[in-house]
Parts: C-alpha cells; sequence; structure tokens
C-alpha cells in the first residue's frame, strides 16, 4: 500500500517536472485580513497574484496548504466525525498557474495525475463543467468541455450550475467557472445497480469530488453606488430567521436569497491575466488510492486513532455509534487545534482563539460523555502527529512542548465546568420537552456559566432531538454585547477612486517625506465617529504590522478646489490584505491635487527603538532561558514595548538583571544593524529567527544586530546602530496564558523618562526621610518603631480601658429594674469601644449600655444588653442600632441582639443617641 506521504511526495514531485516550484504552506491562522480568519483554500495566498497587486516570483507554484473551514463561507464543523470525509483542518494538493498555461494543461495533466501516476480507475471517475449562468451572464465552459473529451467519455462529463462549478473565494475577489473531478468509491455491485453519475454532487458518502481545478478569470466586486457590504449585511440582518433555522428549506431558500442579493449587488470584471487554481482534498485521495471506505481508515489518522485507544482502552469499530464517532472527532479536532495554535493562535473568547476553543471543546465533550474518559486527552496525542508531520510542517514539533501545555491547560479548564455543565443541560432539556426546544436564555446561560459553545448545545440538543432557539440565543448575545460595549459596529462605505492608479508603494524604511497621489477613499463610521481612510500611490506611512504599530502625521494636499495647500492630519496607519491605509478624522472636499506625505518623525523614532530593542532583547532571553524561548505576540509604540514569549515559569530577579544586562551590553557595543533582503533558504542557512504563524515570500527581509547574536526575519522599521537605543530597562515581567509570558520594557527617550520620574520619586521619599544615607534602611527603621508603638499603645490602651469601664460602673442608672449606663467616652478604635461594650456586660445583670465615641471626626456607637433583657424587654440591640441610632449619626450597622455597633458621619447628636437608648427603657 502506497503511504499518504508517498501520496503527497508523488503530486508534489509531478508538478516539479511540469515546471512548478514548490513552496511551503502559509500559516493556517491569517493575519492582516479582516474577512477571513484562517486560511481556507490553498489560493488564499496567492490572491495578490490574481488580482494584480504584485507579480508571481514564479509562473507555476504547488504545494500542500493547511486549510480549516469552521467559519465563513466555507464551513463543515457539525458534518466532522459523523461523516467519514469532511475534515476540520485538511491540506490542500495544489497546482497554481499565474498568468501562464491554462484549461488544456490543467485539465491534461489532472487526469495524466489521476490515473497514469495514481492509477485510479478511469471508469470510477466523472467531471463536472460549468454550465453557464444568464443571470450573470456567463457562458458554458465549452473550452474545459473540449479539453475533456480527449480523454473522457462524453457521458462522463457532466454540467453543474454556479452553486457548484464557479467558484469564488468570499463575497468579493477573484473567481472563476471550475472543473471537478468525483470519484465512485462504491463496490462493483452497487455501480451496476445505480448509475454513479446520478451520485454525483449528491452528498453520497463514496461518491465524492476530490479535485476542483479552478480557472481564475474575474474579479467580484461591489458594483459602485449599491452599498456593497454594508447592504448584504442589512439584507442578512432582515432574513436573520432564515439564516439561523436549522431546517433545510429554510436553509436552501437563504442561500438562495442570499445569492441573488450579492449577485444584484456585484459585477465581475475580467483580471488582468488568465489563472489556474486547483485544490485536491488530500484525506480523500488518500483514502481512494488506498481503497478505504473511510477517511480515518487511512494512514492520515489511523495512528491518532490507536494511541487514543491505548489511552482510554476503548476500541475504535468504524460504526456510526457514539464511541466511533467520538474517535473520529478527536482524531481530526487535534490537527485543527494544534496546528492553529502552532501557528500562533492561542485560544480565547474572541475571533480566532474562540474558534479554537470552540473545537477543542467538542473533542473534549465527546471523550467525556462517550469514551468515559475524565482526564485531559488531547495533548497526549500531540507527540503522535508532531511525528506525522515532523519533514511536511515542522513547525509543530519544533513547538510541541509550549502547544502541548496550552491544550492541557484548556482541557483542564473546560473538564472543570463540564460535568456541572452537562447537568445542567439535562435539566434543560427535560423542561424543554414540550417545545422541543432550548430557550435562547437557557442556551446563553449555558454559554456564560458553563462555557458551552452554541455548537456544542446544538450538538447535545440534536442527539436528543431538540432544536435550540437560535433567534433568542442570539438576542441575549447582542444584548450582552451591547451591554459590554455600548456602541454600534463600524460602517463601511464603499471606495471612491480618486486616481486610478493600481498599486500603493512604501518607501518609509528611507524616508519619511514623500510626494504622492491618492488613489482611493472612503468613509467608516460608528463607535459615534467618522473616520476616513485613504490609500497613496507611494507612502513613507508605515503601516501596523509585526507588532509595530502604524505611523501617524500629515498630508498636505497641494493646491486642492479650495485654492490653497490643506493639510490633514493621520493618526494611524493600518494594513488590510496589501493595502497601506491612513486614517483621518477629516478630508477635505478636493483630494485630487498632489500630496505632500509626512511621517511624525520623533514618534516614529521612539517606536523603531522600541522595535530593534525587542530584537536585542529576544535574543537576550534566548540566550539566558534558553532556546524554547519563542516570540508568540509582540507590540512596539513610542511609549514601549510588550513581548510575549514562550516559558514555563516565572523569570526570577536574577534573570531579569541578566536580560537587562546583556542587552545594555549590546548597546553600548554600538553594533550597526544590518539589513538585507535574500532567498528565505538562505535567511534560514544563516540561523535567522522566523516566527512560527508569519507568512514569509521567497525573498525575505532580514535585519541583524551582531550575525553571531540576532538575525530576524523582520519588516518593521530599525535603527542604524544599537547605541541609538540609549538605554533599556524592565519595567514587568508577568502571565499572560498557559505557558506564555509577557515582558513590558522602555528604551532611548521612554528609558530616560521612567529613570527621571523613578529618580524624582525616591528624592520626595528621602527628603520626606529628612535624606537619610541609607533608604531603605531608614524605612526599615520606622517600620520597627511603628510595631513596636502600636505594641505599646495597645497595652495602654487596654489599661486604659479597665479604668473607663470601672468609671462607667459606677455612673449606672436604674430605670424600670435595668441597669443604664449611657457615656461618651475616649476611645481611640472602633474595636476598643466594642470591646469596652462587651465588658461592660461581663460586669452587669439586666443592663442597657449605651457608649458613643468620637473617633477622628467620626461618630462610632455600640450598645449592649443582657440576655435577660433582651429576653424580658423584647430589646434588641441590633434593631436598635438600625432602625433609631443609625439615622441619628448618619450611618450604618448591625449585630446581634445583645451586641451591635455603629458608625457614621454626622458627630453632633451622640447626645440625642443616649437619650433615645434611654428612652426606650
Ligand atoms: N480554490 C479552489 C478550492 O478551494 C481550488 O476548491
Amino acid at each position: 500500500m502506497m503511504t499518504s506521504a508517498a501520496i503527497r511526495q508523488q503530486f508534489l514531485d509531478f508538478f516539479k517536472s511540469k515546471g512548478h516550484i514548490i513552496v511551503p504552506s502559509a500559516p493556517v491562522v491569517i493575519k492582516n485580513d479582516p474577512t477571513l480568519l484562517f486560511t481556507n483554500a490553498g489560493m488564499n495566498q496567492f490572491k495578490d497574484y490574481f488580482l494584480g497587486n504584485k507579480p508571481a516570483p514564479n509562473p507555476r507554484v504547488a504545494d500542500t496548504q493547511k486549510c480549516l473551514r469552521v467559519s465563513g463561507k466555507h464551513n463543515d464543523l457539525e458534518e466532522v466525525g459523523v461523516d467519514t470525509y469532511h475534515h476540520t483542518l485538511f491540506e490542500m494538493l495544489g497546482n497554481w498557474s499565474f498568468g501562464d498555461y491554462f484549461k488544456k494543461e490543467a485539465i491534461a495533466w489532472s487526469w495524466e495525475l489521476l490515473t497514469d501516476v495514481y492509477k485510479l480507475d478511469k471508469d470510477r471517475l466523472y467531471v463536472t463543467i460549468f454550465e453557464g449562468d444568464a443571470k450573470e451572464g456567463l457562458p458554458k465552459d465549452e473550452e474545459a468541455y473540449n479539453e475533456w473529451k480527449k480523454v473522457i467519455a462524453e457521458d462522463r462529463i457532466l454540467l453543474g450550475n454556479k452553486k457548484d462549478n464557479f467558484w469564488e473565494m468570499g463575497d468579493t475577489g477573484p473567481c472563476g467557472p471550475c472543473t471537478e473531478i468525483h470519484v465512485d468509491c462504491r463496490t462493483d455491485e452497487e455501480r451496476k445497480t445505480v448509475d454513479g453519475k446520478t451520485l454525483v454532487n449528491n452528498d453520497h458518502p463514496q461518491v465524492i469530488e476530490i479535485w476542483n481545478n479552478v480557472f481564475m478569470e474575474f474579479n467580484r466586486i461591489w458594483s459602485t453606488g449599491k452599498g456593497g457590504a454594508s447592504e448584504l449585511k442589512k439584507w442578512e440582518e432582515t432574513n436573520a430567521e432564515l439564516v439561523l433555522s436549522t431546517e433545510k428549506e429554510k436553509q436552501d431558500e437563504y442561500k438562495k436569497g442570499r445569492a441573488d442579493k450579492h449577485r444584484e449587488l456585484t459585477s465581475l470584471s475580467p483580471l488582468p491575466n488568465k489563472h489556474v487554481d486547483t485544490g485536491m482534498g488530500f484525506e480523500r485521495l488518500v483514502r481512494v488510492i488506498q481503497k478505504k471506505t473511510s477517511n480515518y481508515d487511512t494512514d492520515v489518522f489511523t495512528e491518532t486513532i490507536a494511541a487514543t485507544e491505548k489511552i482510554t482502552g476503548k476500541t475504535y469499530d468504524f460504526s456510526d455509534s457514539k464511541q466511533a464517532v467520538s474517535f473520529r472527532v478527536i482524531a481530526d479536532h487535534i490537527r485543527a487545534i494544534s496546528f492553529t495554535i502552532t501557528d500562533g493562535q492561542l485560544p480565547s473568547n474572541t475571533g480566532a482563539g474562540y474558534v479554537i476553543r470552540r473545537i477543542l471543546r467538542r473533542a473534549v465533550r465527546y471523550y467525556y460523555s462517550y469514551l468515559d474518559f475524565k482526564q485531559p486527552l488531547l495533548h497526549q496525542l500531540l507527540p503522535v502527529i508532531a511525528k506525522q508531520f515532523e519533514n511536511v510542517f515542522p513547525e509543530l514539533n519544533q513547538q510541541l512542548d509550549f502547544v502541548s501545555k496550552v491544550i492541557k491547560e484548556e482541557e483542564e479548564a473546560f473538564l472543570r465546568t463540564l460535568s456541572n455543565g452537562l447537568k445542567t443541560i439535562d435539566e434543560v432539556m427535560k423542561q424543554s420537552q414540550q417545545t422541543k426546544t432550548i430557550s435562547g436564555t437557557a442556551a446563553f446561560e449555558l454559554l456564560d456559566t458553563f462555557g458551552f459553545p452554541i455548537d456544542l448545545t446544538r450538538l447535545i440538543a440534536s442527539e436528543n432531538n431538540l432544536a435550540v432557539d437560535e433567534v433568542g440565543f442570539n438576542a441575549e448575545m447582542n444584548q450582552q454585547k451591547n451591554r459590554s460595549r455600548a456602541a454600534t459596529a463600524l460602517e463601511t462605505q464603499d471606495w471612491v477612486t480618486v486616481n486610478d492608479i493600481p498599486n500603493s508603494k512604501f518607501v518609509g524604511y528611507d524616508s519619511l517625506e514623500t510626494k504622492s497621489k491618492v488613489i482611493k477613499y472612503r468613509k467608516v463610521s460608528g463607535k459615534g465617529k467618522e473616520l476616513y481612510q485613504i490609500v497613496l500611490d507611494t507612502t513613507p506611512f508605515y503601516a501596523e504590522s509585526g507588532g509595530q504599530v502604524g505611523d501617524a502625521g500629515t498630508l498636505t494636499i497641494l493646491s486642492g478646489a479650495e485654492g490653497h495647500d490643506s493639510p490633514l492630519t493621520i493618526i494611524d496607519t493600518k494594513k488590510e490584505n496589501d493595502l497601506i491605509i491612513h486614517f483621518a478624522e477629516t478630508i477635505p472636499a478636493d483630494l485630487n491635487g498632489e500630496v505632500i506625505a509626512k511621517v511624525d518623525a520623533t514618534r516614529r523614532k521612539n517606536i523603531t527603538v522600541h522595535h530593534s530593542v525587542t530584537h536585542l532583547m529576544h535574543a537576550a532571553l534566548r540566550n539566558v532561558l534558553g532556546t524554547h524561548v519563542a516570540q508568540k505576540g509582540s507590540l512596539v509604540n513610542e511609549e514601549h514595548l510588550r513581548f510575549d514569549f514562550s516559558h514555563f515559569a516565572k523569570m526570577t530577579d536574577e534573570e531579569i538583571s541578566a536580560v537587562e544586562k546583556l542587552v545594555n551590553e549590546k548597546i553600548r557595543q554600538n553594533i550597526p544593524v544590518v539589513i538585507k533582503e535574500m532567498k528565505k533558504d538562505e535567511a534560514v542557512a544563516l540561523g535567522a529567527m522566523a516566527l512560527f504563524g508569519e507568512k514569509y515570500g521567497d525573498v525575505v527581509r532580514v535585519v541583524i544586530m551582531d550575525p553571531a547574536y540576532s538575525i530576524e526575519l523582520c519588516g518593521g522599521t530599525h535603527v542604524g546602530s544599537t547605541g541609538e537605543l540609549g538605554l533599556f530597562k524592565i519595567k514587568s515581567e508577568g502571565a499572560v496564558a498557559a505557558g506564555v509570558r509577557r515582558i513590558e520594557a522602555v528604551c532611548g527617550k521612554a528609558a530616560e523618562d521612567l529613570i527621571n520620574s523613578t529618580f524624582l520619586e525616591i528624592g520626595v521619599i528621602s527628603g520626606l526621610l529628612k535624606n537619610p544615607k541609607d533608604i531603605s534602611k531608614s524605612i526599615e527603621n520606622l517600620q520597627t518603631e511603628n510595631v513596636s508603638l502600636k505594641k505599646h499603645i495597645e497595652a495602654l490602651e487596654a489599661r486604659q480601658l479597665v479604668i473607663i469601664r470601672n468609671e462607667l460602673l459606677q455612673k449606672d442608672e436604674i430605670i424600670n429594674n435595668v441597669t443604664f449606663i449611657g457615656a461618651i467616652v475616649e476611645v481611640s478604635s472602633a474595636d476598643a469601644l466594642k470591646k469596652l461594650c462587651f465588658d461592660l456586660k461581663n460586669k452587669l445583670h439586666d443592663h442597657v449600655a449605651v457608649l458613643c465615641a468620637n473617633i477622628d471626626g467620626k461618630p462610632f456607637v455600640a450598645v449592649g444588653i443582657s440576655d435577660t433583657v433582651v429576653a424580658a424587654k423584647s430589646l434588641d440591640a441590633g434593631k436598635i442600632i438600625k432602625e433609631h441610632i443609625a439615622p441619628l449619626i448618619k450611618g450604618g450597622g448591625g449585630g446581634q441582639k445583645n451586641l451591635a455597633t455603629a458608625g457614621g458621619q454626622d458627630i453632633s447628636n451622640l447626645k440625642a443617641v443616649i437619650e433615645k437608648v434611654k428612652s426606650l427603657l
């Protein structure tokens, strides 16, 4: 049997032999793209080549790409594990032509690979081509049809509609007709009874699509003046009931309605060139070649399943039982969880982090409920996965300890609430029998209290033939969102083009001021304010990335329509895909003229020093703590740097000093900072530190501060030599997540400010202490003195209390057979007052005492009553305090029937307090 590793290698070798270069998978977690959380297709990383924004490094490329389809347009989560051929994370084998070959070669090669190299049975294969779409004005794909005719019988070429045979990356972006290859894996007998072609694209588990060849010809864009994304969002909001429905008909209705609305709002514009984008599901391909009926029976998954069997003592039996589903869910989900964490995303409560958390909790619930395993399990499987992918995605093996620690803690946290959550949901389900629906409120509470993601509640509900009131749940979620941030989401208007220039160029490494032109702008509103986003053709503004914040500065529009130069302030710069976007609070009416773009140089310098020193510190941490230290997050701005890194223990004071010392030495050595562009392989050979989860092109920017000390791949701005950093100082070190520590530090001007303010404070303290030679000794002396004084006072006060008590005992009056003592006394604390009252009680029978004191200007009162009087006269000290005394002293208090106290604000009524209590007798 051909192993999965061999199958993957054959794919890559095949396309190499056809002139393709092989590139690594891009990270599965996506940064800088607000429309996409995860890589969901092999082509994501090449989007700009299709759109013509960037030239491709090579016209032919092939790879295997880690993809995740659990959010957005492509979402398979609910199917995973229940069926045997959907996955969360999967590998997509792909070959690409960027303006090079087209349909003829793509079709011929896919056929050659499948039938000559992999030797698939030709009479089990079917292909589909695009039938055309009148509403979109798209013709049938005759060219693909004619190419297929050369190799496959015409009755195996099927026509497919826009839904199946026109591939789009998202609501906008590159798209085009596609041709798919399907394979019929049924037994010969089954094939005789039912014609395979009737099962293509019909959700048959044995007649499945394995390869999609997309012919990218168009870019879908929002039609100008139609409202674009915001209109579509409005449409979705008005149809929320349909969106959230779990009934298939309603879902279909929704999909059709949305597709119509989407078409109405968009148009297809031809791309500058024609391209090929293909994607073959690796796990399915392996299953077909290894002649298995389920992806989970291939060697992609069997080792993980065997390891799970060993750990749990349960057996995987290929059935549809819950136990079998659990094995599949675990084998699938562990891959998604571990590779997303490897690529730099920690589980969290929002965005991409929440997707990981949901997948993880789904897996935990399966092993907890159906494998009867109550301990963290997933993290134990990591070594198996790391080994399996050692040569394909080595990044996991390199971070094995870290990733497993994160997963283990995440499992432990959920296991702590899971059993109570399951009990609660059982109760909820019992109460929901009549309506057959779990209410939105209950679903929300399960989430809020027990951390049950909605899809977990949905899953458990459906196992019990119940639905979840999704509309109600969403209403609760929205309410919570509104509660926590009383602001509306941002509304983004369509771009307005000013100058039709295709690209924008960044020149800010070398210059901070440049002449430019506005390409386009748009308005963004929400959170009570309006902002404008501006794109320039050339810009010195660094857009936030790699942790470095975006530049601020000014744009001066030369001789606009107003006839004069109008400067406007840029408050921030960000990146969206590869677009550099400048943010302004206002813009002039006319943006047509030439523009002087100028970066705030002082601010940039302060940011830059913090970025450069981050490199020195990163290297120092690896020197001092060990090479397991890897960057997990970074922020550099003008005030400080924040650096998150993998490390398992709190740093000791000695370690912190050692890092500071090393960095400051490197600063004083005034090492020239060398920045070079080179091939990625060369950089890695030099020992460059690349970040996990960053996507690097073939040519990378390398920042070197002494080749023997720090070499990093980095796109940020840096100083010319390390002496410019001045001084480095760590402000704090602490934990942020499992196995992740955070350092906050300063250098340059910010370090100077910190040192100055610290000295100033010490000066003040020293002055207060009367400038002693040794400040800490002086403070210690004060503390010792303070302790002994306190003891002394306590002793004195104890004696004083006895004297006061004895005096009071002589001032008693008898009222209605009860001894009454009422007095204003001098004590230093409320405790002393209470103690005095208590002591009186021990000395007296049948008494009522009310003692008042003025302690530092505030009134305090204690009332003590003998138990006999409490019983005989139905008096209650607590009640007296609350009802009669608290109002008089403008305060509050309480206590027992025989002893209660109060404190207040108004000192003027203490006599009245005594009279009041007396009157109660
Ligand atoms: N981009 C195509 C897909 O993801 C190949 O199916």
